[in-house]
């Protein structure tokens, strides 16, 4: 099959999330609290967990519509512009009079940890009628994408109506709150890092081994398969009597927003073109890896052609590592 005829193949992804333009400074260490101290640069990025999820999914070759609420303003335009040059689907984004698109206040320190405000906006109004119209749009059910920057009541009425029409329902409950039980049984991949994974189950989440218990403890919602991310410490699969360890490449690390986001997507481009589960965990932390050695969100997502290239070069020692785990 030539990559054509796959891509035509592919299930279609559906992103219900965020769009935020992201103001960025970048200081040699985090402020404390009190603390004022001198940034060495500012910058706007393209960002919002939904718009990362669905430009990191469609530059790794998914069919990708993204759903979503921005304001009527200069931020609205760059960021629609960002995602469909990334060849995301932008008619189901709905612009909002009276309100101002998202924004998230970044700062990033050396070796790339960042702290980040987000001014919701727009976002908040993103609803279950949204998602409902963006659903009926489309015929075959594929997969469906979904954070926590949007409503709870949107979330949860995509999780039970996408689910109950056949789409798989991948949800990175980022970031961190509590959710009902009885939606998260619905979700059939959760991919929380630590501290959502925390906030989840009300358990430390500080090891590997403290994860595999609270994620042992997360099946019990019903939950089929939880990928927790631990950044440089690669990422976890939990599900029933199977945990995998799936190791993060080695990489000098510049900024890590969006690394979630990349991660995630990217397991959602993998599923959609037909990779097996555990091969697209090794595709997204190829993805990842590689998006934290650049700045920004989208600005730093990966081409599937780079992830590609790094594979077949690092081919040989990946797989060893991998075999070691
Ligand atoms: O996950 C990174 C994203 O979180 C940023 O792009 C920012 O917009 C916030 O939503």
């Amino acid at each position: 099959m030539n990559k054509e005829t796959m891509a035509a193949c592919a299930l279609p992804v559906l992103v219900i999330g965020s769009l935020n333009m992201d103001l960025v400074v970048t200081v040699c260490q985090l402020p404390q609290q009190g603390e004022t101290v001198f940034g060495r640069n500012f910058a706007t990025f393209p960002g919002g967990k939904g718009a990362n999820q669905a430009v990191a999914a469609a530059k790794l070759g998914a069919r990708v519509t993204m759903v979503g609420c921005v304001g009527q303003d200069n931020f609205a335009a760059e960021l629609l512009e960002s995602l469909r040059l990334a060849g995301v689907e932008t008619s189901q984004v709905r612009s909002v009079t009276g309100k101002t698109t998202g924004v998230a206040l970044i700062t990033v320190a050396d070796k790339g940890v960042n702290t980040i405000v987000v001014v919701a906006g727009a976002n908040q109004e993103c609803n279950p009628g949204d998602v409902q119209a963006a659903l009926a749009k489309t015929k075959n059910p594929g997969i469906v994408l979904l954070q926590n920057e949007v409503p709870p009541a949107t979330v949860e009425y995509a999780i039970r109506t996408a689910g109950e029409q056949g789409w798989k329902v991948i949800y990175n409950p980022a970031p961190a709150r509590t959710v009902d039980a009885g939606i998260l049984g619905l979700v059939d991949i959760l991919t929380p890092n630590e501290t959502e994974l925390a906030a989840l189950t009300g358990m430390p989440v500080r090891s590997q081994q403290e994860a595999v218990a609270a994620g042992k403890k997360l099946l019990q919602t019903g939950v089929k398969q939880i990928i927790v991310t631990m950044g440089a410490a690669g990422a976890l699969l939990i599900a029933e009597r199977m945990v995998k360890a799936v190791p993060a490449i080695q990489v000098q690390a510049v900024d890590s927003t969006a690394a979630g986001d990349c991660y995630t997507g990217a397991v959602a481009a993998g599923l959609a073109e037909g990779q097996p589960l555990e091969t697209a965990l090794h595709f997204a932390a190829v993805a990842a890896g590689l998006s934290v050695t650049r700045e920004g969100a989208q600005s730093a997502l990966p081409s599937k052609d780079a992830v590609e290239k790094y594979m077949r070069k690092k081919v040989k020692m990946y797989e060893k590592k991998w075999r070691a785990e």
